[in-house]
């Protein structure tokens, strides 16, 4: 297994491409299963959840090609509708094969994704919204057994007990190919959703309201081929900003826009960072300035996103006062804590809400990745850390930070991937 050697102190400079959104990538992946035709797709980030993705379309038999960035996805014959547990467990993003296996098949066997590291995170609210489009869903030895009504799925009223973001999209994309108008109240309103519902509409979908709380969908027979980019991702893109604050120094973060990241943006200007859009990215400096502590909670977008939490506590280690940091979306998302005070950091939990008490210096130490955001704090807690810190079980970050030792290197940063001996 990898480790990551980071030897600190330096700040980050130059340019650095943001890649495309995993988050967005995995979805509109699944969406090709929705048409007989080709989809094309561009800015495909190369991860290891992307991959394992593609393991999943393939048991659906998708074919799948490659070339650079731009992914090919041509789900002409749908060759099996049972999505394997074996397959599934390893990624909950597997489970959106679901709605749109059911809407252009008729019935479909996915695996439940059981629980992850950072909480439970039940697919209720997703069954709820088939079962209210008129399915007919039955849970057997740890599978969902969905079967359409006769003449298909039908539109419905779906009113979201919390805006669930993979619930939303499994929604919108199954309801595309549903017979009448579907409407989403209280849908989850992050970007990922707005690209997905762009790349439905170039499918010839009729998606409204994506980016806002009503998303109203009205179902077409089918939906054809069409070529779609996949937006920039705003969890990269917001922990390169926070490492620059960890850092000091001057980053173009290309692709980039400051309404990506919601309220994280005008956080960020409070703690004492500098975040200016320009033709072709973001600007972010800092310059010598404290890092001014802000509490904050993390919240469904535009509030500040849970997977910039971590991040943002390892900026917060530094932090000239006391933050308050309190996670309100996912139950059990500290698990960075322990490696962070490893580092130095001052920080105490109680609930849902970590203290952190800033200390002048950080000192670099052996610590531990727990999960993927969690990993990038430590990455960026390193890189402000006097000294070196070896970073183990980096395969987490693999799955979500496209090339993510070459770009810090590209930045200037120390970094070197060592194999565990
Ligand atoms: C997506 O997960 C992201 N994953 C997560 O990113 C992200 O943290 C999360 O949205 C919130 O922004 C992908 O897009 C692949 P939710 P998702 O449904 O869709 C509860 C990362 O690091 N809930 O918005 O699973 C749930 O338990 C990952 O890249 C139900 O109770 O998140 C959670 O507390 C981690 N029932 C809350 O809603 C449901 O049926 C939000 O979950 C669905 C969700």
């Amino acid at each position: 297994m990898d480790k990551l050697a980071i030897i600190g102190g330096r700040p980050l400079y130059g340019d650095l491409r943001i890649s495309g959104a995993k988050n967005s990538a995995l979805k509109v992946m699944a969406a090709c299963l929705l048409t007989a035709d080709k989809l094309i797709l561009d800015e495909v980030p190369d991860l290891a959840d992307v991959r394992q993705l593609l393991v999943l379309l393939d048991n659906h038999g998708v074919k799948a090609e490659r070339d650079g960035q731009r992914l090919t996805l041509d789900a002409g014959h749908i060759s099996s509708t049972t999505a394997p547990y074996e397959i599934v467990r390893k990624m909950r993003a597997s489970f959106n094969v679901l709605g749109p296996i059911l809407a252009r098949e008729g019935h479909a066997k996915v695996s439940l994704p059981g629980g992850c590291a950072i909480g439970a995170r039940p697919v209720n609210f997703h069954l709820m919204a088939f079962e209210a489009m008129g399915a007919k869903i039955e849970l057997e030895e740890g599978y969902v057994l969905a079967e359409a009504p006769a003449g298909g799925l039908k539109g419905a009223v779906v009113d979201l007990p919390f805006p669930s973001v993979g619930a939303t999209e499994h929604v919108m994309m199954t309801a595309c190919l549903a017979n009448g108008t579907t409407i989403i109240n209280n849908a989850a309103r992050e970007p990922e959703l707005t690209d997905l519902a762009d790349c439905l509409n170039a499918m010839g979908g009729k998606v409204e309201g994506a980016g806002t709380s009503q998303i109203t969908i009205q179902g077409v027979s089918s939906l054809h081929g069409a070529q779609h980019e996949v937006v920039a991702d705003r969890i990269e893109l917001g922990s390169y900003a926070m490492a620059v604050g960890a850092t000091g120094g001057e980053v173009l973060l290309e692709r980039g826009r400051r309404d990506l990241l919601g309220v994280a943006a005008d956080i960020l200007d409070e703690c004492g960072l500098s975040l200016v859009d320009e033709e072709g990215g973001l600007r972010v400096s800092r310059w010598g300035t404290p890092t001014v502590s802000q509490s904050v909670v993390t919240e469904p977008y535009p509030g500040l996103a849970t997977d910039l939490q971590a991040q943002f506590m390892a900026l917060m280690s530094k932090g000239d006062g006391v933050a308050t940091i309190k996670e309100t979306v996912f139950e059990n998302r500290f698990m960075h804590v322990p490696e962070l005070c490893r580092l130095g950091a001052n920080i105490s939990v109680d609930g849902q809400t970590a203290t952190v008490k800033g200390v002048p210096s950080l000192k670099g130490a052996e610590v531990m990745a727990t999960d993927l955001r969690a990993s990038m704090s430590l990455i960026i807690a390193a890189l402000s850390a006097e000294g070196q810190t070896m970073i183990s079980r980096v395969y987490h970050l693999d799955r979500g930070f496209e090339r993510l030792d070459e770009k810090l290197r590209q930045m200037g940063a120390l970094i070197e991937r060592v194999k565990d001996d």
